[in-house]
């Protein structure tokens, strides 16, 4: 039985100033302590790390740029447990890596080759070090936590690990591979950023920044005769004859090297000879089974292929669809919910088999994209052939299901969606079902677009200005984020119609309380680009993290801890903007409450040039688990030999491992007095 929620009425800590120091800063009365770090070995047969670029074998260890988490709780004997507190499975991802001109320069010992073609040496750390680990971690008598090096459970998918495509394009020609003619399986996750845990409890994990991986010939239109695949890539943020991030490509002629070229290389029709089809294989959302290891991972093709953040299921209610809400992370990309075919039974919160509950819910649905209007309503629009703007849509012709569910994002245009500034992490709040997106901020957005790639502000988005910081550093457009909050019609799960407001701008407290910070928020709660979302099931604590660039002249990334209202619990608001012309532009939006010094405060601020991301809790609420993200990732790949010109030296600075190159790690935070986190 899940943990009986007990929202806390107010937080009991007192608030953490901003900081600029190389350090993890959390309230007075709290302890953390680091527990598993980039590197860190997964079995007793790997060699402690030496974090001095010489280390191999990262295929058994942790990965880098620790993000999203989920809690797997285990029994003392070793049994799935949903009340465990003191022994459990983090399954967490590891989006991507800290680089400079193609190399993750500090896996390398001279900080590797930043030329074509890479060393294939190097590039086989880097496709180990991307993917999800499952790792135990147990807390002692003495209360301390610490990962278990030689645990049975602990294991690491990467980028090359077999995986299953499932759900509608499962068996698509836009699948095909000369890994997997049959359009049926695929390898590796990539790009793994927010995560999500179903009501089963398994792992779900979403590809975000994926497309930037590939490469493909300036060419290669001409030798495919110029088919769709064209319109497909642009709409992904690729262009023919961009360099991808790495040039994993360049690194041999094995598969798993020429695999991340997308070009026409093969000479059949249906691309069962080359890779031109293997981009179509990331963007999704993908389950894992954290406690079984053997269990091959599904790449849920039904919940659309984007830039996947974080999938945050609706309240289960027995004999209802499931709902699972997901945003899209680029500019004015869109926000998701997917619903069920089957209805919840509740004996499957417990299966026998947990893969094939994943089957029963994730794999036959309706995907539905969202579009806001300014009255404070919203619509759910179904992305379906039936829907004759998707069916005769000019700009990309649709052949069945599984395009759709490959092509999310035209299928999503051709229906007039609502262009979002970023949509990052999304979460439900158990106290009432709302749903909540970070929308963590957009620099495209102008009150005159001049760009196809701006957009004008509208209710739901509906900030534009300039953040200073000086010079170049100012930004134009909404710097510093929003919270937008969605309520479902009466029919929940299944409602196509909501209404929506904003709980919370983004600003600096100093910022024009009319028209930036309309939160008025005080020092105490400020903050900028909002991005990890998580909702605490023991304590209603809405957390929020920050990846911010616009604020990072006064202070370094942070979690915030909120006690949130609901929907319409704040007012209307009209934001008057003047064009060049000198004509008025209005836009209405919809302000929730403000929040109060009891029901908003910094609880965490991370050291230099970190961003802070995924969280999850023990059942009791007493232990959260946090990430700590790319400390240092501001450092020169030239410095590499001199740690005194790394930006961040933490952990090492905080007496954890060896080295003191920077590392991506995951900390554990107490209370002192053995309390509940937040109270
Ligand atoms: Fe990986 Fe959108 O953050
Ligand atoms: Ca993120
Ligand atoms: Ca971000
Ligand atoms: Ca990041």
């Amino acid at each position: 039985t899940p943990p009986t929620v007990k929202p806390l009425d107010k937080l009991g800590f007192a608030a953490v100033a901003k900081s600029l120091e190389d350090k993890v800063s959390v309230p007075a009365g709290y302890s953390f302590s680091v527990i598993y770090a980039l590197g860190d070995p997964l079995r007793a047969a790997t060699a402690d790390y030496k974090n001095d670029g010489s280390d191999t074998d990262y295929e058994n260890r942790a990965g880098d740029h620790h993000d999203g988490m989920e809690w797997f709780g285990l029994s003392a004997d070793g049994k799935p447990s949903t009340t465990a507190a003191d022994r459990g499975l983090l399954g967490m991802n590891h989006e991507a890596t800290t680089d400079e001109k193609l190399s993750s320069f500090f896996l390398h010992a001279n900080g590797g080759t930043s030329t074509l073609p890479r060393p294939a040496s190097e590039v086989d750390k880097e496709l180990a070090i991307h993917g999800v680990s499952v790792v135990e971690v147990k807390k002692a008598g003495d209360g301390k936590w610490s990962y278990v090096k030689d645990s049975a459970f602990n294991y690491r998918l990467t980028t090359l690990t077999e995986m299953e495509i499932s759900g509608p394009a499962r068996g698509n020609k836009l699948l095909v591979t000369k890994y997997s003619p049959t359009g049926t399986k695929t390898r590796g996750t990539l790009n793994n950023c927010g995560t999500g845990k179903t009501p089963w409890g398994t792992l779900l994990t979403g590809e975000e920044n994926w497309a930037g991986y590939f490469t493909r010939s300036s060419t290669d239109d001409a030798a495919r005769g110029n088919d769709k695949s064209v319109a497909a890539l642009k709409r992904y943020g690729r262009s023919q004859g961009a360099a991808s991030r790495h040039g994993w490509e360049s690194a041999g002629s094995e598969d798993k090297y020429v695999r991340w070229n997308n070009s026409k290389l093969g000479s059949s029709a249906d691309g069962s000879d080359d890779y031109r089809n293997e981009m179509n294989a990331q963007g999704y959302i993908v389950e894992i089974d954290a406690y079984d290891k053997s269990k091959l991972a599904k790449k849920r093709t039904a919940l659309g292929r984007f830039a996947h953040e974080s999938a945050a299921f609706g309240t289960p209610v027995v004999g209802k669809p499931l709902a699972a809400y997901m945003g899209d992370d680029s500019r004015g990309e869109y926000i998701y919910k997917f619903v069920s075919a089957a209805n919840w039974d509740a004996a499957d919160a417990n299966p026998a088999n947990r893969m094939a509950a994943g089957d029963k819910y994730l794999d036959s649905g309706k995907l539905y994209v969202a579009k806001f209007a300014s009255d404070g309503s919203g619509q759910w629009i179904e992305l379906a052939l039936s829907n004759s703007a998707i069916a005769g849509y000019s700009a990309y012709a649709f052949a069945d299901q599984g395009d759709i569910c490959v092509n999310t994002r035209l299928a999503a245009d051709a229906v007039g969606a609502t262009k979002m500034d970023r949509p990052e992490w999304c979460s439900v709040n158990p106290a009432n079902g709302e749903i909540y997106f970070a929308l963590t901020n957009n620099s495209n957005r102008r009150v005159e677009p001049s760009s196809s790639s701006q957009m004008a502000p509208d209710s739901a988005n509906p900030r534009v200005y300039t953040d200073v910081k000086g010079g170049s550093s100012n930004q134009t457009g909404n710097p510093n984020g929003h919270i937008l909050r969605i309520k479902e019609g009466s029919a929940g799960s299944t409602a196509t119609s909501f209404t929506w407001d904003v709980y919370l701008f983004g600003a600096e407290s100093t910022a024009a309380a009319g028209s930036i910070n309309l939160s008025s928020l005080t020092s105490d709660q400020d903050l900028s680009s909002p991005d990890g979302l998580v909702f605490s099931p023991s304590t209603g604590i809405c957390w929020i993290q920050t990846d911010d660039g616009a604020y990072t002249d006064v202070t370094n990334c942070m979690m915030l801890a909120a006690i949130p209202g609901q929907v319409g619990d704040g007012a209307k608001k009209t934001l008057s903007y003047t064009k060049a012309d000198g004509s008025a532009l209005n836009v209405d939006t919809y302000v929730g409450k403000a929040p109060t010094a009891d029901t908003l405060k910094r609880f965490l601020v991370g050291p230099k040039d970190c961003e802070i991301t995924g969280l999850c809790e023990t059942p009791d609420g007493k232990a959260i688990f946090v990430n700590i993200q790319h400390p240092g990732e501001g450092t020169a790949m030239a410095n590499i030999g001199d740690p005194s010109k790394y930006s961040s030296q933490w952990p090492s600075n905080a007496g954890y491992g060896a080295g003191k190159r920077p590392r991506s790690a995951t900390i554990v935070i107490t209370k002192n007095d053995g309390g509940r986190i937040g109270s």
